[in-house]
């Protein structure tokens, strides 16, 4: 029997995460799955993100059902096994048969014919058990399948509460955001039948709550981005200046936004990877943005910059709703290694700051040492520069953390990814 189409990208892009380090919801939006039909790309989306998401979960059920250790089990048998108990426990609609078979046929597929019967009896017994569809353990992370040392932490830090909400959003589908530069659009998106609703953070971030925006014109000719509303607000709150350099640039949803803000300036947009580089000049087609493939540890730049954007690369622990697989890649001693990297970014990228001017520092994660810590290290040795207090500069309340002066940690919560961001103003001399 073969796999439906559905299944089997699933399938494959779930292999690629675990043995190529890959990012499924970049799979998920590459020409792979262009041969296929709109549903099927939903269900293959829905199943990858799906075992993704709820992985430790599954995994549970399997080792209980399976009465051995996963470790023991080739990662195709294992993911075709979360497959199928994904879809036997989430998904009222596909009848456990199918559910089944198909996993078993994937075991066959991946050369692995072996495994097949063992494939079966497991997921026949995940079956006859039923699922009530709550976890019965009662740890948080247990409950919202995260692992046990990152909600720790976020327990530890912001108290159980709000470290709960992060994890509730992390499990869902998150909607759309997006940003529109001319407020006349909204009527036109209106009309092809996109359904709106404000955004939480800015004036001009709109939550898509129905519709397909990819589909409409104002999207195909470059007039709305989809842009998290926590990348929207870095970006503009870098407000706006003469010469601005964004240092870590790629793919470019910030730089888009500077240029926006800032049609007059001149505008650096710097990328370390050459193929990111070229993804950059693809996406962003501002006239005043020039994208550089540099280091910026190393930049070939004489400074005079008004205003920098730090947007380092992090652990992206903000971002667990689009990327679940950070979870189980991320591991403790990575916080500190991000850290020393971020710091000597930091350090690197103000030098480009000329006097009275202004940076931003920004990351998608929720952990202390990359935000807090990475910019009280470097104001400890530059005693020029100073945090500048962000309070009166959001347009909306957020429930946000203030984690000190020109420092804010916003929760992933509330239609948005998580975020830190930080302003730092360097004296005139
Ligand atoms: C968090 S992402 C930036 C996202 C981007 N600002 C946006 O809004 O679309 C960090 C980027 O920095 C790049 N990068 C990592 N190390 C770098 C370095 N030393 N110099 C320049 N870019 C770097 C990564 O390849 C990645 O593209």
């Amino acid at each position: 029997m073969p796999v439906s189409p559905a299944r089997a990208a699933a399938f494959d892009i779930l292999m690629r995460v675990d043995q190529q380090d890959a990012y499924a919801s970049e799979l998920l939006h590459s020409d792979r799955l262009d041969k296929l039909a709109l549903p099927d790309r939903a269900l293959t989306t829905e199943l990858a993100m799906g075992v993704l998401r709820w992985r430790s979960r599954l995994d549970d059920e399997i080792a209980s059902a399976a009465a051995r250790l996963l470790n023991k089990l080739d990662i195709e048998v294992l993911n075709a096994l979360r497959l199928g108990a994904y879809q036997l426990q989430f998904l009222n609609r596909v009848p456990a048969r199918a559910a089944i078979n198909e996993s078993v046929e994937l075991v066959k597929r991946a050369k692995k014919r072996s495994a097949a019967p063992f494939a079966n009896a497991v997921l026949r017994k995940l079956a006859s058990a039923g699922s009530s569809g709550e976890a019965p353990e009662s740890s948080l992370a247990k409950k919202f399948a995260h692992p046990e040392w990152l909600v720790e932490r976020w327990v530890a830090q912001f108290g159980e509460e709000r470290a709960q909400g992060i994890c509730e959003f992390d499990q869902r589908i998150p909607h759309t955001a997006i940003r529109l530069d001319n407020s006349e659009i909204e009527g036109e998106l209106r009309s092809e039948g996109i359904e709106l609703a404000p955004g939480a953070l800015l004036a001009n971030a709109r939550i898509v709550t129905g519709g397909d925006i990819t589909g409409t014109r104002a999207f195909r000719e470059g007039r709305v981005f989809i842009q998290d509303e926590g990348s929207q607000l870095v970006a503009a709150l870098v407000g706006t200046g003469s010469r601005l350099l964004d240092c870590c640039a790629a793919p470019g949803g910030k730089t888009a936004a500077l240029a926006a803000r800032n049609p007059t300036a001149e505008i650096i947009a710097a990328e370390l990877h050459a193929h990111r580089a070229e993804l950059l000049r693809r996406r962003v087609h501002a006239t005043n943005v020039q994208v550089i493939n540099a280091d910026a540890l190393k930049l070939p730049l004489q400074g005079g910059f008004d205003r920098v954007l730090a947007d380092v690369p992090c652990s992206g622990t903000g971002t667990l709703a689009h990327n679940p697989e950070i979870k189980w890649r991320l591991r403790p001693e990575a916080l500190n290694e991000l850290h020393a990297k971020q710091a000597a970014i930091l350090r690197a990228a103000l030098q480009q700051l000329t006097p009275g001017g202004r940076a931003v520092y920004s990351t998608c994660s929720l952990e202390r040492e990359e935000n807090e810590d990475v910019t009280a290290r470097f104001l400890a040795t530059h005693p020029e520069f100073a945090p500048l207090p962000l309070d009166g500069r959001l347009e909306k309340p957020v429930a946000a953390g203030v984690t000190g002066p020109g420092s804010w940690r916003i929760l992933t919560g509330a239609d948005h990814d998580g975020f830190s961001v930080q302003v730092l103003a360097k004296a005139r001399i």
